[in-house]
């Protein structure tokens, strides 16, 4: 949530923080700010997306060569002009943008207001600015002093870049729980809270850890911890082109990682399936290998789409490695006090690797003895970095909000976990492991053929566009599918939607069902065919309009359903990567045509920081 860029070399630094804003506005896009340092702090922001600020600063002339830009999803106080970042301290020594929350901002707000503070956001982040700025004249310290010191007295997560006018050279960044990196130019260097804005410009990253405090002047780099013991800075390269964060030839994010998925879920597997295909290796989870082997149990935790990607690992592995496996929303998981034993494997499974529920969750399981597993897309994340072990999912950079490829590279993975362990297990048989092996590997070509149903997809898009509800039917394997599908539709085209196992339909649901009801029913032939074929027969007693998901050339269905998009015959455990192809797609094309804007939906943020 919010997403940070700074620069401080011999360049231009405005163009550098509007397109590094521009990369990171998936994090948060409800009003945005950039403060250049050129003889004073020049400070420009305002109230709606980036090209809003672009529009609101395009008459100044704005040069400078230190500067600091954010880009907001607002906690503390309403989207608007004045709850934008940067924020500047009363007397106006320090100029801050800051992702995370100050949890204790209250607390520190009644005291400076005790000392004569007043504030003119209702951000928690004027409240820090202002806590610094005290501390550096009251104690006549230096800035990156009065920086250490106020976050000693900090409660919450932050990541933070800071400027002050007496030392106008400078830049101070700081993290705790929100990710910050450092782009190591010549003779400059750059902050974000991603890689993103860095990479055109250097391949040479340094991603800060929990509590460390740099100070970056052009031509030098001090890191240290809030405890000003020394860091060792640890440069990276990274691996990330631009051709892989440009939209190209697509009209929006999503529809290209829709598109992607072919190769994202081939580079997921890559590298992992012998070429005979007769074996998985997961590189990554081999140290714990023993430990998974003997698991009494295995805790899935995640949010989102994440979670719906854990829910088909616990079919996966119930089935397959025959371990008990439980899914658990990350927010609930870790304020519940839940019963965790050391021979516990909990898996955390996240797109962004910095989802602070999900964090938390690993960090409670970890101190009561668990083995942590984690899946994530961003390489370097947070979450990589607290696990005992892990998988990439190498589905290359998500933008969209709504999650499409990562979940299909999320659901591979966790495939091929299932499918390692169960053999490793002995509770998974040789020839039904080369099977789904090379079934696995076959789902990149069944994908092209879906996508080649487009059009058809738009076409039904068409006519249940301006439905007010939806429903989302599926059984087993596809339950978790259906979960994913209401999800897409009601994250980017704001029709309320729901997913059901098909059978609890009756228990509710089925009385919400009249003509104007679009029922989506995943119903490819697997063991629970018959029974799915039944209650498409009870929506449409009830006259509720059938659109199913099927395998090709079933006559069956098609015969009943008002609409039928079929994909390719496949396993029944490896349906899901198919069959939510299509409900991306029809979520995608419904949310265009009723004007939605697709990649950032509204209120919603690709990376949650916060709790
Ligand atoms: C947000 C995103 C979702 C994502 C969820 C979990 O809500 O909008 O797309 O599924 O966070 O994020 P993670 O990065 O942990 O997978």
């Amino acid at each position: 949530m919010c997403g940070i860029v700074a620069y401080v070399g011999d360049k231009q630094a405005y163009p550098i923080l509007i397109k590094g804003l521009q990369r990171l506005e998936y994090r948060g896009y409800d009003s945005a700010g950039v403060a250049l340092i050129n003889n004073g702090t020049h400070t420009y922001k305002c109230m709606g997306k980036v090209k809003d600020l672009e529009a609101h600063a395009k008459e100044q002339s704005i040069e400078g060569h230190i500067g600091i830009g954010h880009t907001r999803w607002a906690t503390h106080g309403e989207p608007n002009n004045i709850n934008a970042h940067p924020h500047t301290s009363m007397k106006g020594k320090f100029t801050l943008v800051h992702n995370g929350i100050i949890e204790n901002y209250a607390h520190l707000k009644k005291e400076l207001t005790s000392r004569g503070f007043t504030f003119q956001s209702d951000t928690d982040t004027e409240v820090l600015v202002n806590l610094i700025e005290n501390i550096y004249l009251e104690q006549n310290v230096s800035a990156e002093i009065a920086v250490r010191v106020a976050l000693s007295k900090v409660i919450g997560a932050y990541g933070l870049v800071i400027s002050c006018e007496d030392e106008k050279d400078k830049l101070i960044a700081a993290r705790k729980g929100s990710p910050l990196v450092i782009g190591v130019g010549e003779s400059e260097y750059f902050l974000a809270s991603d890689a993103s804005p860095i990479i055109e410009y250097t391949d040479q990253v340094i991603y800060m850890n929990d509590e460390d405090v740099a100070i970056l002047s052009k031509d030098d780099l001090v890191l240290k911890n809030i405890q000003n013991d020394a860091q060792k800075p640890k440069i990276q390269k990274i691996d990330l082109s631009i051709d892989e964060i440009d939209k190209g030839d697509y009209e929006h994010y999503m529809l290209k990682e829709i598109y992607e998925q072919p190769h994202s879920i081939g580079d997921t597997f890559r590298g992992r399936i012998s070429i005979d295909k007769t074996k998985i290796f997961l590189g990554g989870i081999i140290d714990v290998m023993p430990k998974l082997n003997q698991a009494k149990r295995i805790i899935i935790v995640a949010c989102g789409t994440s979670w719906h990607a854990g829910m088909v690992g616990e079919y996966l592995f119930e089935e397959y490695a025959r371990v008990p496996v439980e899914v658990e929303y990350a927010s609930e998981f870790r304020y519940r006090n839940p019963v965790i034993n050391p021979d516990d494997v909990l898996i955390a499974i996240s797109q962004s690797g910095e989802t602070a529920d999900t964090l938390a969750a690993i960090k409670m399981a970890k101190e009561k003895g668990a083995t942590i597993i984690g899946i994530c897309n961003v390489v370097g994340s947070s979450i990589p970095r607290e696990t005992h072990a892990g998988v990439y999912t190498h589905a290359g950079p998500e933008i969209g909000v709504a999650s499409t490829k990562a979940f299909s590279s999320q659901v591979t993975v966790l495939t091929m976990m299932a499918f390692m362990i169960g053999r490793k297990r002995g509770s998974l048989y040789d020839e039904l492991y080369k099977q789904l092996i090379h079934e696995l590997t076959l789902i990149p070509e069944k994908i092209e053929i879906i996508l080649k149903s487009d059009s058809y997809i738009k076409g039904i898009a068409e006519l249940y566009k301006n439905a007010s509800n939806a429903l989302y039917l599926g059984r087993g394997y596809l339950f978790p599918v259906a979960l994913e599908g209401a999800l897409k539709l009601k994250e980017i085209s704001y029709i309320h939607a729901e997913g059901y196992p098909a059978a609890e339909m009756k228990h509710g649901p089925i009385a919400l069902i009249d003509e104007n009801m679009p029922v989506f029913v995943l119903a490819t032939k697997d063991k629970s065919y018959e029974k799915i074929v039944s209650n498409i027969q009870e929506v449409k007693a009830r006259n509720g309009k059938v659109i199913a998901i099927v395998t090709e050339g079933d006559e069956t269905i098609k015969k009943l359903a008002d609409h039928v998009i079929e994909v390719p015959d496949c396993h029944e455990a490896i349906a899901p990567l198919l069959t939510v192809v299509p409900l991306q797609i029809i979520s995608y094309h419904i949310a265009v045509m009723r004007g939605c804007d697709v990649d950032q939906p509204r209120n919603l943020a690709k990376s949650v920081t916060v709790e």
